[in-house]
């Protein structure tokens, strides 16, 4: 497998790490527009292959998007990140451009390839995505809940005092701060529900900090997180990689599932060769379906902002 990861900044330097590491992928190539950045950035990877003992061929160019042909899988991370105090949502004006001409070229060079978008706002990156080039909608999938999920659990192991290994349970619905939906109903410590555990108000918390997960990192360190986001995108190309029909929550472009249509949001994906072949309708309760409703609000408020 031939992965290409656009941006070479601390998001997608981590993606092509943790796909190195896990050594499933022949190779990746790393692009971004500052010159000699991606390549910088893949000569050091590349020297932590001894070290690492991977195999990955990791490569490096200058906005030169014919070293991307042939690419199966895509990770858009280009865009500016967000700085302490900003919502993902106030990105849109400078990242739109960026990614509609990234996917573009991308196209252009590999008509086959499967997109996993990152870029913030990144709900509506993934359906400017699907506007903009028209790929089959299982070709567009946008990170968003695999990261949200892996917070929740870290949260949830955190307040339980266990390990995070012993936890499931998924955040679907949009990448924002007020739009996550965490499942709490449905969250497990091996296979007992979290409520066994935790006090009511306790899981509350859990819920809040899950949300807010992004911006509490992006107050520490001044801009986005990268080890999380490089270690979900990593997973979902690792499930494409080995068709593996892994489930994540993923954003994918809706056509009535769970009563909506023509957006883009986080949703529960089976992930194989094909990008997303499936989306799987869980049942939610009333609360959950009305904050699932809610959020899509969010979202289309984002989306036209688009135009
Ligand atoms: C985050 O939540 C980058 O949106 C990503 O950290």
């Amino acid at each position: 497998m031939k992965v290409t990861v656009v941006g070479a900044g601390a998001v997608g330097a981590s993606c092509a790490e943790y796909i190195a590491i896990k050594n499933f992928a022949e190779e990746v190539v790393l692009i971004d527009i500052k010159e000699g950045y991606a390549e910088g950035k893949a000569m050091d990877l590349m020297q932590t292959a001894s070290l690492n003992g991977f195999d990955t061929k990791i490569t490096g160019t200058t906005n030169d998007y014919s070293k991307t042909a042939g690419s199966d899988v895509a990770v858009i991370t280009s865009g500016i990140p967000r700085k302490p105090g900003m919502t993902r949502e106030e990105l849109i004006g400078i990242n739109a451009g960026i990614v509609k001409s990234v996917a573009t070229s991308l196209i252009e060079h590999s008509p086959n390839v499967i997109l996993i978008v990152v870029s913030n706002p990144m709900d509506t990156m993934a359906y400017l995505t699907h506007k903009a080039t028209g790929l089959p909608k299982n070709r567009i999938i946008g990170m968003g809940g695999a990261l949200d999920s892996a917070r929740f659990k870290y949260r949830l192991a955190e307040a339980i005092g266990c390990p995070s290994s012993d936890i499931n349970g998924m955040v679907i619905g949009g990448h924002s701060d007020v739009g996550m939906v965490p499942l709490i109903s449905k969250a497990v410590r091996n296979s007992i529900p979290v409520s066994k555990f935790l006090s009511e108000e306790r899981m509350q918390q859990v819920v809040e900090d899950t949300k807010v997960g992004g911006a509490t990192l992006t107050k520490l360190l001044g801009t986005s997180a990268w080890y999380a986001p490089g270690a979900a995108v990593s997973e979902m190309v690792k499930a494409i990689a080995l068709d593996s029909k892994k489930m994540f929550p993923c954003s994918a472009l809706l056509e009535g599932e769970y009563g909506l249509n023509d957006i883009s949001m986080g949703v529960p994906c089976i992930l194989g060769k094909g990008g997303i072949e499936k989306i799987v309708e869980i049942e939610l309760s009333d609360a959950e379906k009305a904050k699932i409703q809610e959020s899509a609000q969010g979202v289309r408020k984002t989306n036209g902002l688009l135009e």
